[in-house]
């Protein structure tokens, strides 16, 4: 996959890339990440990106020029080929769709991503209009730039490309992907300051072992996330458990 993301600073990427898996995936070249200003697209003296808004207002709008030449330039260097993922720009946002392991999983099939970070009152509505495919938001609430919102995107995406991460089966089991939280994970000692490990966990009864995980996974998603529960396919003997949890 080709990763290009174009912000206004271009720096705040730098502790992305040399994070351990992405350094990993890109040497092993899995993924390519590159990072464009967008200032560089500009052509007057000051370098000037953003401007006033039409119709007053406080704060300063993301000029479409830079924005449209940086992504077509982008474009321009790579023709997609025959068969390929395609390609999705997607604007980070506070009023895109909402992310989400689903949206993660979407965006994974691509083979090229231009991720465009908004700033400021936000961004002409010309590249909503006739540039992007896509606008997201990571929550409801508001960042001072779309920055950290591309390393969250790009950072659940990339974990999800086929061989970036050690076992494959690491990304199954990951809260989110079943729709319902992980289990409890327990590693060595046994004891810690008097706190031991469930003893299920040390009995090599490996049957016993996925019960008791399947159990956890789903106390603990009807405890801390109820409503996933509604959505999630569950056995019948995993239904009559969260029936016997909910009763008080
Ligand atoms: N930019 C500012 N806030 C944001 C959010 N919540 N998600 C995505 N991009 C943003």
């Amino acid at each position: 996959m080709r990763i290009d993301i174009l912000t206004l600073f271009p720096q705040a990427f730098q502790a992305l890339v040399s994070f351990g898996i992405f350094q990993r995936s890109i040497d092993r070249k899995l993924i390519s990440i590159d990072i464009h200003n967008i200032r560089d697209y500009t052509h007057d003296k000051h370098h000037t990106v953003d401007d006033y808004a039409y119709g007053g207002g406080a704060g300063m709008v993301l000029k479409p020029e830079p924005i449209f030449e940086a992504a077509e330039s982008i474009k321009s260097d790579i023709p997609l080929e025959e068969g390929d993922g395609g390609l999705a720009i997607i604007l980070l946002t506070p009023q895109g769709r909402l992310f989400s392991q689903q949206v993660a999983l979407e965006l994974s099939r691509y083979s090229h991503l231009i991720l465009i970070c908004g700033h400021y009152e936000g961004v002409d509505e010309r590249v909503r209009e006739h540039l992007i495919t896509d606008e997201i938001s990571i929550g409801d609430y508001v960042l001072s730039g779309g920055e950290l919102a591309a390393m969250v995107v790009v950072d659940a995406v990339v974990r999800l490309l086929p061989g970036v991460l050690g076992s494959e089966a690491s990304a199954l089991d990951d809260s989110h992907t079943t729709g319902l939280l992980e289990y409890p994970q327990y590693t060595r000692p046994e004891v810690y300051r008097g706190w031991t490990v469930p003893e299920v966990l040390l009995s090599g009864d490996h049957a016993r072992i996925a019960r008791w995980r399947r159990e956890q996974v789903i106390m603990r998603t009807l405890e801390r996330r109820p409503e996933l529960l509604d959505r999630a396919s569950l056995s019948l003997e995993e239904k009559q458990l969260v029936s016997r949890l909910k009763q008080p």
